[in-house]
């Protein structure tokens, strides 16, 4: 059982991290303590969240004891995250920051009596698929380590990395599924342009991705042969190919991830 542990910005992405633990009786409601903006998300979560959970509003009588907390999860947008002030003292404790593009130093400055750890996680989390990469600041135990590691193994697989590797992991995991999206929809298209419902060529078009990715991984085919075995001399698949050759597809996707990570490093 993780103990006590405070939510910093209880939205989208913290619930996804913290309802497994609920759901699997890893960590008990009762022991969680939560800050949100609004009295209006106070008053939703209070309303329709499935668990009893502390909730207090950011700056409210008695939401100071979110930060005796020996874990806190830091979890508002990163243009919030200059309002969330330290009243915090122990240097022991663990923040644990899922923000986009802050580094590991920035944290460090706003957050001086804790031992600041930087995560970054993707939007499948919220269906329990997530991809996190952690980079451990100075100082952590394994004990630590292993207590982190367990508050987002139920809803992802984690990755460790240094720290000048995670902006590279946010642009593929982070950034991915909305480039996965567009060549969903685009190809989609094509399904449309060619005579097809758009949802049903949607769901060919998903299907064949999840068909793909599974030959790939229990046949250990490597990309080039799987490639090379659907595509005849002359046929349709090479003529297909020729095309994206010819538009840059490769070399855009490649610039894609690459520009993905640089912004990532501007914003540190
Ligand atoms: N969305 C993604 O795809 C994704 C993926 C991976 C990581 N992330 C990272 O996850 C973080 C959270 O994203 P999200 O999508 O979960 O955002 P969200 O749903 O907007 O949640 C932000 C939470 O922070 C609270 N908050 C704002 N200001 C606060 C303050 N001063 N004190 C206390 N709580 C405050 C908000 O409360 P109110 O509702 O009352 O405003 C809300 O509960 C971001 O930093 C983002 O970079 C996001």
């Amino acid at each position: 059982m993780i103990s006590k542990i405070a939510v910093i910005g209880f939205g989208n992405i913290a619930k996804a991290i913290i309802t497994p633990l609920f759901d699997k009786n890893l960590l008990n409601p009762k022991d969680v303590y939560c800050l949100v903006n609004t009295k209006k998300s106070l008053e939703n979560i209070r309303k329709s969240y499935k668990y009893d959970i502390n909730i207090f509003q950011s700056n409210s009588k008695g939401s100071e004891i979110i930060w005796d907390c020996k874990v806190k999860l830091l979890s508002v947008k990163p243009q919030q995250l200059k309002n969330i002030i330290e009243l915090d003292n122990n240097n022991d404790n663990l923040l644990v920051s899922i923000l986009a593009g802050v580094s590991l130093e920035k944290l460090i400055k706003r957050f001086p009596n804790h031992k600041c750890i930087r995560v970054v996680t993707n939007i499948p989390i919220t269906i329990g698929k997530g991809l996190t990469g952690i980079s451990w600041g100075d100082e952590i135990t394994e004990d630590q380590k292993k207590l982190i590691r367990r508050l987002f193994e139920n809803s992802s697989k984690i990755y460790e990395f240094p720290e000048d590797l995670l902006d590279i992991f946010l642009a593929l995991t982070s950034s991915g599924p909305a480039i996965i999206a567009l060549i969903i929809e685009a190809l989609s298209d094509g399904g449309l342009s060619g005579g097809l419902q758009k949802k049903l060529s949607e769901e060919l078009v998903m299907e064949m991705l999840l068909g793909t990715v599974n030959l790939i991984r229990e046949t250990n085919l490597t990309t080039a042969e799987l490639k090379n075995m659907v595509t005849s001399p002359g046929g349709t698949t090479i003529s297909a190919l020729r095309v994206l050759e010819n538009r840059g597809l490769r070399s855009a996707l490649i610039e894609a991830v690459v520009s993905a990570s640089n912004r990532s490093k501007e914003f540190r």
